[in-house]
């Protein structure tokens, strides 16, 4: 039998394999073993009720979707009342995402779920605008994100994830400042700003104008930022863009990520995450590894071989 268990940022979790923020919630318990998952990861929340963007929210890419959702929230009281419970059925550990228009906004929320029974751990979504910065994401900056992670730290023993935005650019300083701060683990990441456009009409297929990539068409990006990260970084790192395949989760397992999150897939098929799990194993089983913790930054970074060449 193969250990799929890993270790990922305070937590011990049976498998790597976890929902991303946000493709995920209470209503696929009927169509996917929740028990099977490594970790549950929520939509994000906020302290106070959130409408969200202008209808239409998503788009299809030819390898992937578009969305520009907003953050519609029901706030924390509804959230702490209604959702935490339900998720006490399950054994994978409850990692709430939470995002706030300020930094200190991010650290009252964390406070507060701190104090909530069955909360494991909080994944910081920092690519939302920050009100004291001109609505520039806090994801963006060093600084920024160093500012937030600190003030969160400084109220919450949690497991602090830290998930960073591709949009910066340069993602590796950013993630530095992360762990300073001390977070346990940082997530590479969320989608890719974009725009798509409706010719026909000569309009941005999104009512919020641009809106974030997923899916297929970002899984190179995501795996290089990765790498990047997980070469630079003392603390774990969770890879998350495009995967919908074990083959995929391994690409970024070997490019150095100690678990992965799954989200435009399960829109498509959503059993794939249980899928995966199974396709992990029978991986490892081929392959004689008997625990995939081993494979995690398992790269031969020795240029590829010629076309041709045998495995
Ligand atoms: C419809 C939709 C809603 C999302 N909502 C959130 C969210 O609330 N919080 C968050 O951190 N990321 C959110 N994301 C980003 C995903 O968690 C993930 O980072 C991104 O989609 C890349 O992974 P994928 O290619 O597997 O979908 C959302 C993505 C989609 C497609």
């Amino acid at each position: 039998m193969v250990d799929l268990s890993v270790k990922v940022g305070g937590l011990r979790l049976k498998n790597p394999i976890m929902p991303a923020s946000g493709t995920f919630a209470e209503e696929l318990t009927h169509l996917l073993d929740f028990n099977q998952l490594g970790a549950l990861v929520t939509k994000t929340i906020t302290s106070e009720k959130r409408t969200g963007n202008p209808m239409p929210r998503v788009c299809e890419l030819a390898d992937g979707m578009m969305n520009a959702i907003g953050i519609p929230s029901k706030g924390a009281d509804l959230f702490i009342e209604n959702v935490i419970p339900f998720y006490k059925g399950f054994d994978s550990p409850l990692i709430v995402s939470i995002s706030a228009p300020t930094a200190q906004g991010f650290a009252d929320l964390a406070a507060r779920l701190s104090d909530i029974p069955g909360v494991a751990g909080i994944e910081a979504n920092i690519s939302c605008p920050n009100l004291e910065a001109h609505g520039q994401s806090f994801g963006m900056q060093a600084q920024s994100t160093r500012s937030v992670v600190t003030l969160m730290r400084e109220v919450t023993s949690l497991p602090l994830w830290v998930k960073l935005t591709p949009n910066a650019g340069e993602v590796v300083p950013i993630a530095l400042a992360a762990q300073d701060a001390g977070a346990d683990a940082v997530v590479v990441g969320n989608t890719l700003l974009g725009l798509s456009i409706d010719i026909e009409r000569a309009r941005a297929r999104l009512g919020n104008f641009m809106g974030g990539m997923s899916g297929a068409a970002i899984r190179p990006l995501m795996v290089r930022l990765t790498y990047q990260c997980a070469q630079a970084l003392e603390i774990p790192v969770i890879g998350c863009g495009g995967i919908a395949t074990a083959d995929d989760a391994l690409e970024f397992i070997y490019a150095g990520a100690s678990a992965v999150q799954v989200g435009t897939a399960t829109f498509l098929h959503p059993k794939t995450m249980n899928t995966m799990v199974g396709e992990l194993q029978a991986f490892c089983q081929r392959k004689g590894v008997s625990s995939i913790a081993t494979l995690i930054g398992a790269l031969d970074d020795s240029p590829a071989e010629p076309f041709g060449a045998q495995p």
